[in-house]
């Protein structure tokens, strides 16, 4: 087989190390011949150069490594561009947690206002990365794992149909290692059903093939009796200790389907609210953690040749993508839960919503199950709406519509209020600037 030319978009990513360690781990499926680190924050980049060439120097690999900001040296002659970029970085991030708090509502990464925040700075940039692959790389496959899913998705339904393009998230994966590892089962052995839209979907049913029955009344049983602990990928972060505890609340109240978690921000947004510490959200501790340790990471290495303590696992979700290039190339049709355009998948909902579903992944892509049956109404009618709500985001987007903009903050399923939505997208306009469309 071919050796592979791997491009990351967003090299300075502190989940690089991770993806690169799961290729590395995978040579025998994805063998690669150089790997290329493209960001346009050049001291990011080259810090993560300084912690990838130490990686592969330290495992003995001969594999080529390249730092770059110029889209054609990334992208020429790649097989796969794995895309995880963060528009705005972490202070734009904490822009997106703290504003729609202090007007009282979720302030959260993709989630509520926050959400659109990121999304609206994010559909340029990344049109402008498809076009980039589209013109250098016209093959490559983009594995992207970039923010906010569901509208990165719409927006590139709408301007590249054709893009060979995987929009993948890792928290169903997240989720089952998290369920396995609590309740001694094994993953491998799991044919799961799952539907909804990015960060807000539900399991229908998870068939254990080595016990032969379905397995999820089982796990819903043992949900209610007492909350998850957090996996050995996330041990000691309180956040997502939390995250996997809320699981409990949910199906007490909504007993016949295991949730993604991140459904507590359109079930219980007010208790977020309450919880959530202006002062101190989780930008501010992704901040003192992960960017704190690449960046002292990466200058040991410089003053000592020594790495030190960097811990490069994160759990899943490194393998979890390289698993998917994976089942590409050796055309293995792996199922994985992916982001696509409805079309049928699942029936009684809109076709042209993007929806995250099982497919099966081989040489020619993806192909999305439909679930052949209708979902219940509760779930339909919040996913028909934040549908709605994100394809109005996109519009406001192209149509440089402030009253689409207030449309879509208004029908965000974390809260009602048209008030509190102009508002918030008022100070949003102010904090975003020029990383925003102009809305008039
Ligand atoms: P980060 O800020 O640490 O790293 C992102 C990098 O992207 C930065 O080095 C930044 O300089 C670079 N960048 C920004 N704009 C760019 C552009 N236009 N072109 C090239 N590079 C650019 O962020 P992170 O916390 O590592 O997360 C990266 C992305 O992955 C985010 O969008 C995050 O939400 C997403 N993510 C998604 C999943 C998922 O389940 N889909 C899981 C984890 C992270
Ligand atoms: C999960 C989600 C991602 C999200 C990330 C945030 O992995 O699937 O979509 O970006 O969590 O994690 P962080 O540690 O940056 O808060
Ligand atoms: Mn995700």
């Amino acid at each position: 087989m071919k050796q592979q030319v791997v491009t990351i978009a967003g090299g300075g990513s502190s989940y690089t190390p991770g993806i690169i360690q799961a290729i590395l781990d995978n040579q025998n499926d994805f063998a690669v011949s150089e790997f290329r680190l493209y960001d346009i924050d050049a001291q990011r980049n080259d810090d993560m150069y300084t912690i990838i060439k130490w990686m592969l120097n330290k495992q003995r690999f001969n594999i080529g490594l390249t730092q770059t900001n110029d889209p054609e040296v990334a992208f020429t002659g790649a097989d796969f561009v794995f895309s995880q970029i963060r528009v705005g970085g972490i202070e734009m991030r904490k822009v997106d947690e703290k504003v729609p708090l202090k007007y009282g509502l979720v302030g959260q990464e993709t989630c509520g206002l926050g959400g659109f925040s990121y999304g609206l700075r994010t559909i340029g940039p990344m049109i402008e990365l498809v076009g980039f692959v589209q013109r250098y790389a016209p093959d490559a496959w983009i594995l992207n794992y970039t923010n906010p899913e569901s509208i990165v998705a719409e927006t590139i339904r709408r301007t590249y149909p054709k893009a060979k393009m995987l929009n993948a998230c890792d928290m169903t994966i997240s989720i089952e290692t998290t369920l396995c590892e609590n309740y001694g089962y094994d993953r491998k052995n799991w044919i799961q059903t799952y539907y909804g839209l990015n960060h807000f979907g539900w399991y229908k049913s998870i068939f254990d093939t080595s016990l032969g029955r379905d397995v999820m009344p089982e796990i819903l049983d043992k949900l209610k009796a007492a909350p998850l602990k957090e996996p050995e990928f996330h041990r000691g972060d309180k956040f997502w200790a939390e995250a996997y505890a809320m699981m409990s609340t949910i199906v007490t109240d909504f007993p016949d389907n295991i949730p993604n978690n991140y459904l507590e921000y359109y079930l219980y947004p007010d208790a977020v609210v309450e919880q959530s510490d202006i002062e101190f959200t989780r930008a501010d501790a992704v901040e003192l953690g992960r960017e704190k340790e690449i960046k002292e990471t990466a200058q040991r290495i410089r003053e000592t040749g020594r790495n030190g303590e960097l811990n490069h696992d994160f759990g899943a979700h490194g393998q979890y993508i390289v698993d998917m290039a994976v089942s590409i190339l050796n055309n293995l049709h792996r199922r994985f839960m992916l982001i696509f355009p409805n079309m049928g998948a699942i029936p009684n909902l809109r076709q042209d919503a993007v929806v995250e579903v099982p497919a099966y992944v081989g040489a020619t892509g993806a192909e999305p199950i439909s679930l052949r049956q209708p979902i219940p109404d509760m779930h339909k009618g919040m996913m028909e709406a934040q549908v709605a709500a994100e394809k109005l985001l996109v519009d406001a987007y192209f149509d440089h519509s402030y009253q689409k903009a207030l449309e879509a903050f208004t029908l965000n399923q974390t809260f009602t209020s048209a008030r509190k939505a102009k508002q918030v997208l008022d100070a949003l306009i102010e904090a975003n600037g020029d990383y925003w469309p102009e809305l008039r």
